[in-house]
Formats: structure tokens, sequence, C-alpha cells
């Protein structure tokens, strides 16, 4: 069989086999998808026909070293071979390590780690830990827990509820009791009517006071966010340390999702660091393996955590695939990885370099509204009008002619409603950005044309 044939025939097996992401398989099988992908090196993928791509999106914003790194699959493979599994209640040498590891390079006082197989599980953890805890603490009421509209902390079952909105849930009523939401602090559409990222931040902080004190302070357990959304981008500064101080003075836990933001993805190691904030609970997932294989935890403050001492208090959460030695082995070399050789910094430098350029677009291209992010975690916001904010209308079929230019210039890079958001992996050289940003370019271009926009002037 040649390549193309072969492809053709996995490609009809993936259809007719496989429950695609969030897609309809009809339609991904008249887009000529999915594309099957075979190798990576560094950003770029090559699919199974030998055609390369380039991968804005950094698998779901987690490869955050890059694909092709040889010592992480020896590193799985050594591990492997010596001892590929033992369930918890005995352990391993690189899951000891691990907790070790995280409780080293995270903030303040989180040390103790709950190890689990995804960012979803993570979250669940961490709203079993929240709720378990006020019990232990003569607390029983407190099991209300406040997300922020237009959030995401994954799709099983609990944490479903804490983000998305009607569309992504529709179909799992009824909803998990509980689970209330805030307005999430986006300045450039702040629903609070702020102007400025600061008054913003400050109006959906004291939002959160505000549903604390109408809820009733004893019954709400929790607080979660990401600290830098990938849909939302960072708040004002003042945005989380006043949420930190709200939930110490009602006795609320702070849930910090770093699921995305983790692992050196916003130029700190962990997104909280830009305003010095220690969470109760840090969740975090894809780049603590830079999604290798399946591992992600739940880092629990230690004055949270020894609430769960003795056996009467013990936490009770069985996982099997939970502190997996061979995924942890992979997790502590792709650490190293990012620690030896400076990725972080390089996040920071290189993504705000990746801001301006993309920044710069605006002065050619009046679809894009905002530019937004920190570090490798981007956001781009499209509008028909720059001055209204307005969005196009669904007969403008924006994202699927934008999808198009992208995929024809060889971008892995899916424009949602109407934003973009970009993560590549945190290893990208500024030349490798300057290629993203001539293809975004070319395909805005390509769109406006063919929306008969003209350019600005
Ligand atoms: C902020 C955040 N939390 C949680 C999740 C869920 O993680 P997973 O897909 O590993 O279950 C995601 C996934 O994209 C995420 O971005």
């Amino acid at each position: 069989m040649t390549a193309h044939t072969e492809t053709e025939a996995l490609r009809q097996d993936a259809l007719r086999y496989m429950f695609p992401h969030r897609r309809g398989w009809i339609e991904m099988a008249e887009e000529g998808g999915p594309l099957i992908a075979v190798e990576g090196k560094g950003i770029r993928i090559t699919d199974s026909e030998g055609r390369s791509w380039i991968d804005v999106n950094g698998g779901y914003n987690s490869v955050n070293v890059g694909y092709g790194r040889a010592e992480i699959a020896e590193a799985a493979r050594e591990q492997a071979l010596k001892l590929p599994y033992m369930p918890s209640g005995t352990t391993t040498e690189p899951t000891i390590r691990l907790a070790e590891k995280l409780a080293q390079i995270t903030p303040g006082s989180l040390s103790r780690t709950y190890f689990v197989s995804g960012g979803s599980e993570a979250n669940e953890t961490a709203l079993k830990v929240a709720r378990a805890y006020h019990r232990r603490n003569g607390e029983p009421g407190r099991y209300k827990v406040i997300s922020r509209r237009n959030s995401y902390h994954g799709f099983t079952g609990g944490v479903l509820w804490m983000g998305g909105g009607a569309g992504v849930r529709d179909d799992f009523e009824p909803a998990y009791p509980g689970i209330l939401h805030a307005p999430q602090p986006v300045s450039y559409r702040c629903e609070l009517g702020g102007e400025t990222p600061s008054e913003c931040a400050a109006l959906c902080a004291k939002a959160i006071e505000e549903m604390i004190e109408f809820e009733g302070p004893e019954s709400v357990a929790a607080v979660i966010g990401e600290p830098v959304a990938a849909g939302s981008g960072a708040p004002g500064d003042e945005y989380w340390p006043m949420v930190r101080e709200i939930c110490d003075r009602y006795g609320a836990l702070l849930i910090a999702d770093e699921v995305i933001c983790g692992f050196g993805r916003t130029g700190r190691m962990f997104a909280v660091e830009h305003w010095d904030v220690v969470p109760d609970v840090l969740t975090l997932a894809k780049g603590i393996v830079s999604t290798y294989l399946p591992i992600a935890a739940a880092v629990v403050r230690k004055e949270i955590a020894d609430a769960f001492g003795g056996e009467e208090n013990k936490l009770t959460h069985t996982l099997t695939f939970s502190g997996h030695p061979v995924a942890a082995a992979a997790a502590l070399k792709n650490i190293e990885i990012l620690e030896d050789e400076n990725m972080v910094e390089n996040a920071a430098t290189v993504g705000a370099y990746f801001r301006d350029q993309m920044q710069g677009l605006m002065g050619d291209h009046p679809i894009v509204g905002d530019v937004r992010g920190l570090g490798m975690l981007l956001q781009v916001e499209l509008v028909s009008d720059r001055e209204t904010k307005e969005t196009f209308p669904e007969e403008a079929m924006l994202r699927a002619r934008l999808n198009e230019g992208f995929r024809k210039r060889g971008l892995i890079l899916r424009a949602a409603a109407d934003t973009m958001s970009i993560g590549p992996p945190i290893c990208i050289t500024r030349d490798e950005i300057d290629e993203i940003v001539h293809a975004i370019d070319l395909t805005l271009w390509e769109v406006e044309g063919q929306l008969g926009i003209s350019r600005m002037t």
C-alpha cells in the first residue's frame, strides 16, 4: 500500500471506531480529518503523509518542553522495565521524588501531593479536599464552590459544572449541587463595567466577596480559578491578592487551577508567583510531564493537609493510576529539562516578543480586537467592529475561514468562536515565532479579503 492509501484506511478506522474530542466525525470526515500525527521535534510534527506542521497549540497547550525529547522517553522506559506499577499503599522511588520536587518548587507551604492522571481528576481531587477539610475543621456546612463564568476546569462529572456554560453542560443535567459562578475578570469585556484592568480586577474580586456574603460564609468551601486563563488572559494585578485576602477573611479555601498555566507557560514556574499568592490547593497537569504520559497532581498546603492526618481523618480517595511510577519518572526528567534549559525564562522573554508581534498585526488587521496573555499563553479576540467590539455573525463563517487558512499554511491552530488561543511549546524561538506570525498575517489578509473588509488606514 502507498503511504496515502494506508493513511486513508487508518483515517476511516478513526472515523468509524473513535469518539473525537468535541467534534462531529461527519464534519471531520468532510474536512479530510482527522490528521494522523506520526512524529514530532521541537514545535513541529509530521503527519502520516509526510507533511510538516507547526503546532501553535502545543498539544493542548501542554507539550511545554517540545516534542521529541528522548531523555523523557528513556526515563520512562527505564522505569517501565524496572517496575511498571505498584498501587499506592506501597509506593515507588520516582513517585516519592516527584512529590518531594513539587514541594520544593511550588510556593509557600504547598507540600503534600495527591497524584492523578489528568487535570479534571486533579480538580475533582481539590474539590474533595476542600469539602472534606472543612468537615475535619468543624465546619461541615461548607460545601459551595465559587468558580468564574467562562472558565474551564475539566470535563468529568463534577468539575464540568465549574466551567463552561450552555452548550457544553446541557446534555449532562442535573447540575452538580453547590457550584456558583462569579464574573471572569477580562478587562476587554468587563461585565461589571471596569474600564481598566485594575478597575475590572477590583470589581470582580469584590463580586466574589459579595457572593460569599450573600450565600453565607459558613456555606462556602472554596473559590477556584485559573490564575491566567487560556480563554481570558491574566487579570489586573489587584485580582489574585484581593481574592486570597477575601478567602482568608471568610475561611474559604483558594484553589488555583494551573493545569495549563503551570510549569513555566506564563513565564514563571507557577502563574500565582506573578502576584506572590499561595493557594491552599494547586492543581497541576499537562506541563508537569509535557503530556508525554498521563500524570497530574493536586498539591495541598501543609496547614490544610495536616487535617487529614490519622486513620479517622484520612482522605478517602483511591485511583488505580494514581502516582504511576513510569509517568512520575518521565515528569521528573521533564522538570529537569525545564530547569536546566531555562525554558521558564524563555517563555517570559520570547512570549513577550510573541505578544508584541501579534499586537503589531492590529495595525493592519481591523478584525483583531484584542491581544492579551502572559508568557506563552496568549489569546486573540476577533471583532467585526473594533469600536463597538461586536463579534461576527455566524453567517460570516469566520472560524471556518480562519481554520482553513491556518491549515493551508501548515499551522495547527484552531480558532474557536471569536478567539484564538495560542500556547506553543515554550522552547520556541523568535525565528519560529516570526514564521507563525507571518502565516497568521497572511491568513488574516485572506479572510478579510473574503469578507470584504478593507485594511486599517
Ligand atoms: C485550566 C484547565 N483545567 C482543567 C483541565 C482539564 O484537564 P484534563 O483535560 O487533563 O482532564 C484543562 C484542560 O484543558 C484546563 O485547561
